[in-house]
């Protein structure tokens, strides 16, 4: 019954290493929580959960989002495993899950089915440390902004050139105005950014997307960024409420399957 967490890197990321019956007892999930908020990301390497495992875990951490297969859902670009798969290829662009929610989810876990033989790393930057490190006077500029995301502005990083179905398609989701400086309850802040940020209210748009860049930019320098590299059977979990994340090119024949789980949000940006 051994349990210890180790950090990866200074900025973001850390190993817990313990064995299946400890995770699974829920002995150690107020820590675990802890370490997500505080690190951002946290891997168990080799862990080899079963979906069942996955599922009993993500448990002991928060209230399941019910999606896919009871809980799981296939993260491939294989159609034949996932008819949506088209709609993953945002995910190779720096983004936040659940981003034109009111309340976008807590965390994501990822568990390393079948990994990619090249490519396919899973890399996270935080937003956290990325604002905490910003000067004061930018602080200061960016305290009352507030960020337009929607769907349609990530979707056009995959499809430039889209077709006016597909417009219609994105923009049946309805975009959603968030601060740009996310004050939490915890007192920490973090910035509301990635793919799926479109432009700056009340801003000139142009000069608003080169700030969400700029943004994006800062935050995924490699001092922010975790890369995770997969052996089969890691799982991977991050706080999305204080990261963004993207999958490095993979081939889309790779047969790369992840299994994800998803924890409720529980609190609204503000
Ligand atoms: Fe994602």
């Amino acid at each position: 019954m051994s349990f210890s967490i180790e950090k990866i890197k200074d900025n973001i990321g850390v190993e817990i290493k313990a064995d299946k019956e400890t995770l699974l007892s829920g002995k150690h999930s107020t820590e675990i929580r802890e370490a997500l908020e505080a690190n951002g990301v946290f891997v168990l390497k080799e862990i080899n959960f079963t979906s069942e495992e996955q599922l009993e875990f993500t448990k002991t951490l928060g209230h399941v989002i019910d999606e896919g297969e009871g809980g799981i859902y296939k993260v491939t670009l294989d159609t034949k495993e996932n008819e949506h798969a088209d709609y993953l290829k945002g995910a190779f662009y720096w983004h936040m899950d659940g981003s034109t929610l009111d309340v976008p989810i807590l965390a994501s876990l990822l568990n390393g089915f079948k990994p990619s033989e090249t490519g396919g790393n899973t890399e996270f930057c935080s937003t956290y440390v990325g604002y905490e490190d910003l000067p004061e006077e930018d602080k200061a500029a960016y305290k009352d902004l507030r960020v337009v995301h929607s769907l349609a502005a990530a979707q056009y990083y995959v499809h430039p050139e889209p077709t006016l179905e597909q417009i219609s398609t994105w923009n049946m989701m309805p975009s959603r105005t968030h601060p740009l400086v996310w004050a939490h309850e915890s007192g920490r802040k973090s910035l509301v950014i990635g793919a799926s940020a479109s432009h700056i209210e009340g801003m000139d748009y142009e000069e608003g997307r080169a700030l969400l860049h700029k943004l994006r930019i800062h935050c995924t320098q490699p001092k922010y960024v975790y890369s995770h590299k997969w052996t089969k059977g890691d799982l991977v979990a991050w706080d999305n409420t204080g990261t963004l994340h993207r999958a490095t090119h993979y081939p889309a024949n790779s047969g790369r399957m992840m299994h994800r789980t998803k924890l409720e949000g529980e609190e609204p940006i503000a």
